[in-house]
């Protein structure tokens, strides 16, 4: 890849047109919309999205922080999306263009999808275990990310047949993200891709009493994104990264970190804290396909500033700084006592002493 920023599944990988131009402004890869066997089955509303502004008070006053989606995985046929994604490999051979898959709990289904995909061209493939609204109704998406013991047999089955390295995409909507993701390194898959979007409700209209995002009155709860849930995905991506280097040691799996990236430096961050690449999905909907240049020009001015020249430089550089609240309180006290031991001058004008006058003077000059 050119660079570390993919394309996270959603809108900005929908059809030919928009990856073709991911691909035009520079994306280092593609994660196309997510599909399934019968996308007749799929069944999408509008509005499906409701955005969360900063608060008057806040810094970034107005600002879109959040970002609210019911939307569906892709709507579109099955054959037509495959049809694409062969003419985008054949237009664009050296690029990495990943199908996002996501099936009903069938082992024949999911390796007719796996074959069906397969047969295309792309490079790997990412399974959507993690979409929290409207799937899950059809026992997909999240409710197979949040049961490990449906998770091993899924995934047991995804990397018996395929063929292309497979990444998992966790969902955050579970007390432990590590469970999951250990889970799918086990069963054969070769990445982890984390977070999917968290459950949410966007607001209730103080006027209408209704629920937003708003459809004929009412609501269901979707999936939160955007800047607001970065600092959640960084703890989860954390979690993960710390996990595979402790039980997995040097085994090449790949992390793909995901949730509210808009800047290199949010870019920077997922790396310091051990991720491969980085997807971006809302940030996309909400900047355009040029935000590729801006995030590339951020993160080489970060790399720049400290003298790194490749990410490998910093991967993971940052995993080492995390530890138990017991291990803080601990390194503090540590830290008092070392500075109250080095503590420079007298503590008191009763402590000159005749002998020591000209030392004792001297240890409280600054320069
Ligand atoms: C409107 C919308 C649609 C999405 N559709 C999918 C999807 O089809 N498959 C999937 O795996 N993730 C989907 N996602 C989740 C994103 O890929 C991503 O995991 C999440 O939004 C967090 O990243 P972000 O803050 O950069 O958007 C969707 C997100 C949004 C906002």
């Amino acid at each position: 890849m050119p660079n570390p920023f993919v394309i996270g599944s959603g809108p900005p990988g929908t059809n030919y047109t928009v990856m073709k131009r991911a691909f035009d402004e520079g994306w280092g890869a593609v994660i196309a919309k997510t599909v399934s066997l019968d996308a007749a089955k799929v069944i999408n509303v509008t509005p499906r999205y409701a955005r969360l502004r900063a608060g008057a008070n806040g810094s970034a006053k107005g600002q879109i922080i959040g970002w609210e989606n019911i939307e569906l995985i892709s709507d579109r046929p099955l054959e037509t999306m495959l049809k694409e994604f062969k003419q985008l490999k054949e237009e664009y051979p050296d690029r990495i263009l990943i199908a996002s898959i996501m099936e009903e709990y069938d082992k024949a289904a999911w390796e007719e999808l796996i074959d069906r995909v397969e047969q295309t061209g792309i490079d790997a493939i990412e399974i959507n275990f993690s979409c929290p609204h409207g799937m899950p109704e059809r026992k997909m998406g999240a409710a197979v990310g949040q049961d490990c013991v449906l998770l091993e047999e899924v995934c047991g089955w995804i990397n018996a047949k395929a063929t292309v390295p497979v990444w998992a995409k966790m969902t955050p909507n579970i007390t432990d993200i590590t469970q999951p993701a250990r889970v799918a390194l086990t069963s054969g898959c070769e990445g982890i891709s984390a977070i999917n979007t968290i459950m949410s409700v966007m607001g209730i209209n103080l006027d209408t009493l209704r629920p937003e995002p708003c459809v004929e009155g009412y609501s269901t709860p979707g999936g939160y994104s955007s800047k607001a849930v970065h600092p959640i995905a960084l703890a989860k991506v954390m979690n993960i990264a710390k996990m595979i280097k402790s039980e997995f040691g040097d085994k090449d799996f790949s992390l793909s970190a995901i949730g509210g990236v808009e800047e290199g430096g949010d870019a920077a961050e997922f790396i310091l804290l051990g991720a491969d690449t980085v997807q971006v999905c809302t940030g996309v909907m909400m900047h355009g396909y040029g935000l590729v240049k801006k995030l590339c020009a951020d993160l080489k001015d970060f790399m720049k500033a400290h003298n790194f020249s490749s990410i490998e430089d910093f991967r993971g550089t940052s995993l080492q700084y995390f530890t138990t609240h017991t291990e803080l309180v601990q390194r503090q006290q540590e830290a008092i006592q070392q500075r109250k031991a080095t503590r420079k001058g007298l503590k008191s004008d009763k402590d000159w002493t005749g002998d020591g006058f000209v030392k004792e003077s001297e240890s409280m000059v600054s320069n």
